[in-house]
Order: structure tokens, then sequence, then C-alpha cells
């Protein structure tokens, strides 16, 4: 079984399995060594050929390129463009491939980062449970992502994964610089914690806690922590070691580009990477274009379809205003007596009651027209975005259609009606 040494002396060591299967927490201030550390996990799974998909929201990771094949997902040193919507989809191509790869989120939206994380873990766990296929995942500044406070919509797949992921062969790593604010439940659920540099007092507090709650005579680990240097670290891991075990952390292999942001990787010569990175480049941008595209177009169709149904019931409902003011207008004309017709003044009245009324007749037949239009049109695109479902939707907007064509007919007889009381009166 491969080992991953963590330390510098080689002595402190996980096998590849262990991380690959189980759940892991680092935890440490900011600056502390936390991503030096996961990095020196990452580039010995690499080795170990371990498929692995780190979550970079800092744009660091992707000095792997600098020894290994990985392919890096967005930001400035991209092999392939991210977008939001394909979460999923790489995790897929990761157990598919067996690839090694560096999801770089800084030119993601924040807002947009919970659901491309929630579509990405739980694609890994739901597919992972068929494929089986081994695979690490490291998620940096994990308390953004599983709060505990908050319910973002990635929270529940990633939880899903610290807990039953060894099901479908899923390791993840949870790296956090605030212990205070990410979930005690996934901190619960992790087998191995490596803990390093910690100063604020909740934080501290939550490593009691934890010891308190899971080992009570290692809680003065706790005493160690704020003077540890960026280097050094402590190991608890209940299953395989007696008791919390103190190291240096190993080298990395790879450039650490936090230190360096300037540092320029020569690109990765190595032309299979090209061209998985070429190929799946041009797979991405079809998935976009075929999936993205289209379930944007129906969406934007769907709302579309129910303003217009707000639209024509609003009509509706004038419809009914306008047949109830006829009734009374009709009443009206009956009783109209017709020395009133010969007073001076009703005829001008009369005469704009006429023009208004038809002024509504010729805005509702307009609309009417319209609406009838974009019925045509609207049908037309859902049966090219071959969707069947409308179909309920679409019989209500005929419906309301005919609804307002029956409006038309007592409207022009009211105008009928009035224009031979005004022509009475001028005789
Ligand atoms: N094991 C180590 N050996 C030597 N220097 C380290 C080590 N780990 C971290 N450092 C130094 O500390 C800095 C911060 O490390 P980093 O892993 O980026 O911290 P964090 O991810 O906790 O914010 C690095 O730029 C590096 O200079
Ligand atoms: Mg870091």
């Amino acid at each position: 079984m491969t080992e991953i040494i963590l330390s510098a002396d080689g002595e402190v060591r996980l096998s590849a399995g262990d991380l690959a299967g189980k759940g892991e927490a680092i935890l440490a201030t900011r600056g502390a060594g936390k991503s030096w550390l996961a990095a020196v996990q990452a580039e010995q799974l690499i080795e170990a050929g371990y498929p692995i998909l780190i979550l970079d929201v800092v744009g660091e990771y992707w000095s792997l390129k600098a020894k290994y094949p990985v392919i890096v997902f967005g930001g400035q040193h991209a092999d392939v463009p991210l977008d939001p919507h394909i979460g999923g989809e790489i995790a897929k191509a990761v157990l598919d491939r067996k690839l090694q790869a560096v999801v770089d989120l800084t030119g993601m939206r924040r807002a947009d980062q919970p659901f491309f994380i929630a579509d990405l873990a739980a694609e890994l766990y739901e597919y992972g449970l068929q494929v089986k296929t081994p695979c690490w995942l490291l998620i940096e500044e994990a308390q953004n992502f599983i709060p505990q406070v908050g319910n973002p919509p990635c929270k529940r797949p990633i939880l899903d994964i610290v807990e039953m992921g060894r099901h479908a062969g899923l390791g993840v790593c949870l790296v956090s610089h605030r212990s205070a604010t990410i979930d005690k439940t996934a901190l619960g659920l992790c087998d191995i914690l490596v803990f390093k540099r910690l100063t604020l007092p909740h934080d501290l507090q939550v490593v009691r806690d934890f010891f308190r709650g899971r080992d009570p005579k290692f809680v003065d680990v706790v005493k160690e922590l704020p003077a540890l240097g960026n280097d050094e670290a402590i190991l608890y891991y209940p299953l395989r070691l007696e008791a919390p075990v103190k190291f240096k952390v190993a080298e990395r292999k790879t450039p650490h580009v936090a230190e360096t942001p300037t540092l320029k990787i020569k690109e990765v010569a190595a032309p299979e990477i090209s061209a998985v990175s070429r190929e799946l480049t041009e797979y991405f941008q079809r998935f976009i274009r075929e999936k993205v595209v289209r379930r944007d177009e129906v969406a934007e169709l769907r709302a579309r379809l129910e303003e217009l149904q707000r639209e024509l019931e609003e009509k509706d409902r004038r419809i009914e205003q306008l047949e109830h003011d006829l009734e009374l207008a009709q009443r009206f004309r009956i009783e109209v007596p017709p020395e009133l017709l010969k007073v001076p003044g009703v005829n001008e009245k009369l005469e704009k009651l006429e023009e208004r009324i038809m002024d509504l007749y010729a805005a509702q037949v307009e609309k009417a027209k319209r609406l009838e239009e974009e019925n045509r049109a609207l049908k037309r695109q859902l049966e090219m975005a071959g969707k069947a479902d409308f179909s309920a939707l679409a019989e209500k907007l005929e419906a309301l259609n005919r609804e307002m064509q029956r409006s038309r007919d007592p409207l022009a007889s009211l105008s009928e009606s009035l224009s031979s009381a005004v022509e009475k009166a001028s005789k």
C-alpha cells in the first residue's frame, strides 16, 4: 500500500488508502502552513496515481503542474475554462478518466460557488457509488462551504462525502482557518485531524471541546497549538496512533506559490496533457452549448409563459369588469328618457362615452391579437424545445383567448347602441 509521508523525517505516514477513503481536517490560523501540508499530500497521491480533485479558492494549486500532469480548470493558469454549470460534469470526468484536477475558483462569482460545489460534490458521491473509483477531494476554506451556521446548497453534499464517502472510495480533506465557524458535525466525523498553529480563543475552544468529547486525556494538545511554527503540526489519528504526534512537515516537491505569487512555471511540456486538456475543453464547451444553454432557454421560455399567463389572467379580470360595466351601461340606456336626449350637452357626453368605449375596444382587439401571436410563437418555441408538459398551460391560454374574443361582441353592440342613441339625439 502506497504510503504518504507527512513528516520531514519520514516517520509520520498515512496510507494512500487511508486518505482516499476517510475524512481529514487540517485546522490552523491563516499563514500557518495548511495549504503547504495539503499540497504535500496531494503531490504524493498524484505520484501514487490516485485521482484527486482540489477546490482551490486562492489560486495556488496550479503550481502542481511544475512536476505533475495536473489539469487545471479555471483561473489564470487554466487548461480548461471553468463555468458554474459544469461542477457535476467535472466530477464525472475526474472519476471516468482518473484525472488529477485543480478547480481554481478565483474567477467564479462567490454567489455561484456554493451551487457549483453542490453539483460537483453530489455527483462525485452519487457517481462514485456507481463506479467506485477512489478519489481524494480537497476543500480549501471549508468553513465557507460547510459553515456551522447557515445552510448553503453545497453543505449537505459535502457532509454526505465526509459521512459516507468511503462507500464510494472517496476521501475528503477539509482545510479551514476558522475552526470556530466550520460545521462541528463534519469535524466530529473526521477520522484524521491535523492541528497546526491556532491562536484565537474561539478556535482553541473548539479543539478543547473536540478532545473533551473524543479523548479527554489529550485535551492538553491545545496548549501546544499557539506556539507551533509554520512547518510544525500535530496529527491525531486514533484509528492508527495511540496518541497525537507532533512532527515537522515534509518539503514540497513543487513550488509553493502562496509565497511568491509572481512565480511563473513554464507550461507542462507533456504532449498527452495538452491533448487531454484540448479534448476536455471541447467536451465541456459542447456540454455547455447543448445542455446548459438549452436549459437556460427552456427556463426562459417557462418564465415567459408564466408572465403571459399572468397577463392573461389580468386581462380576464379586466374583461369581467368590462362585462359588468357593459351590463350597467345597457341598463342605463334603457332608462334614458327620450326628453333627456334633448337636453343640451348630453349629446357630447354620449359621443365622448362612445369614443372611450371604442378606444377600449380597439385596445382590447389589439392586445388579443398580440397575445394570440405571442401564444403561437411560444408554442412553436416550446415544440422546438421538445417540452410537452406545457400543453395544459397552452390550453389555458387558448381558453383565455376565446374568452377575450367573446368580450369583443358585447363591446361592439354597446358601441352600436350608443351611436344610435347619439344619432337619435342629434335629430
Ligand atoms: N512545512 C513548511 N516548511 C517551510 N515553510 C512553510 C511550511 N509550511 C508553510 N510554510 C511557510 O508559511 C507560509 C504560509 O503557508 P501556507 O501553507 O500558505 O499557509 P495557510 O494555507 O495556512 O494560510 C508559506 O508561504 C511558507 O513560507
Ligand atoms: Mg492556504
